[in-house]
């Protein structure tokens, strides 16, 4: 029989991940967003709107919670008494510790921790998920898996490894926006329309993450293939070699990652 997924909180990521779920299909799919309004579109999408998060929590086999950090407790208390052993909370609140979870729901049923990123918003997310609830059955796991499989790449990580994913990967967007940015102007003052650098520059890097994905070259091996001797590419790698834009990208992570731990004391 098909599992129910239902989501309290269907706002930006919540309601990427139902619709994400309702185009794959094979699930039943139920929802609540404080906001009416922002349903319609899952409505449409075939996301069943309950009238409470505790009508979720009754109606739902794997529960995704898509509410702020700040508001978990809170809806986690109201969906209570509708959890039971048999359900699996999924959790994508940044932040908020799988203990903390645990005990906003009276160990009523097993928690999964989920860090998403913001591509999941387009279907091409990362999902690091967390399976350490002792309480979680194999055969839930593998339900919780191929559910965000289904989204986009995910890895199985213990939660102490989850502020650095939070580095590397949940800030990664920002790391390769800027970089994109960074190129799109540089084509801009070489006489490009922005529209048209813009769109040259998203394909390269499109074009980029395809050519390391389909290939196990080491990635340096893949950028010395672009430079011939005496070319124009060696000439402008020379300066990222020089300014250093691998070690500012490693420090970059590298600060995120403290920055994030200073958060979590
Ligand atoms: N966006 C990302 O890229 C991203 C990445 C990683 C993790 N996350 C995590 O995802 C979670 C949601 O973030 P978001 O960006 O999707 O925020 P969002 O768009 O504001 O979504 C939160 C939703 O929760 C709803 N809500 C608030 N209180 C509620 C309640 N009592 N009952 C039912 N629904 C309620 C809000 O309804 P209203 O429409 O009434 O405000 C809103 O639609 C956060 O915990 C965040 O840490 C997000």
């Amino acid at each position: 029989m098909a599992l129910t997924i239902g989501c309290v909180g269907c706002g930006n990521m919540g309601g990427a991940i139902m619709a994400g779920l309702a185009r794959k299909g094979g699930y039943n799919l139920c929802g609540y967003n404080r906001t009416a309004a922002r349903m319609r579109p899952l409505e449409e999408l075939g996301v069943r709107p309950l009238e409470s998060p505790l009508a979720v929590a009754q109606a739902a086999d794997v529960l995704v919670l898509g509410v702020k950090p700040y508001q978990a407790a809170d809806v986690l208390g109201q969906m209570r008494p509708g959890l039971t052993a048999d359900k699996t909370l999924v959790s994508v609140a940044a932040g908020v510790s799988r203990q903390k979870l645990t005990q906003a729901v009276e160990s009523r049923c097993p928690v999964v921790r989920c860090m998403p990123n913001t591509p999941a918003l387009v279907g091409k997310g990362v999902f690091a998920l967390c399976f350490e609830d002792p309480a979680l059955p194999d055969a839930r796991k593998g339900d919780v898996l191929a559910l965000f499989n289904a989204l986009g790449v995910c890895v199985e990580l213990p939660e102490s490894k989850f502020t650095a994913f939070s580095a590397l990967i949940g800030a990664g967007p920002a790391y390769v926006f800027a970089m994109m940015q960074g190129l799109v102007q540089a084509g801009v003052t070489l006489g490009f329309q922005h529209r048209e650098s813009r769109e040259m520059v998203t394909a390269l890097f499109a074009g980029c993450a395809k050519m390391v994905e389909q290939s196990s070259a080491p990635l340096m091996q893949l950028r010395d293939d672009v430079c011939s001797p005496g070319g124009l590419t060696i000439a402008g790698v020379n300066v990222l070699d020089r300014e250093g834009l691998v070690g500012l990208l490693v420090d970059s992570v590298l600060a995120a990652n403290t920055r994030g731990k200073e958060m979590e004391s």
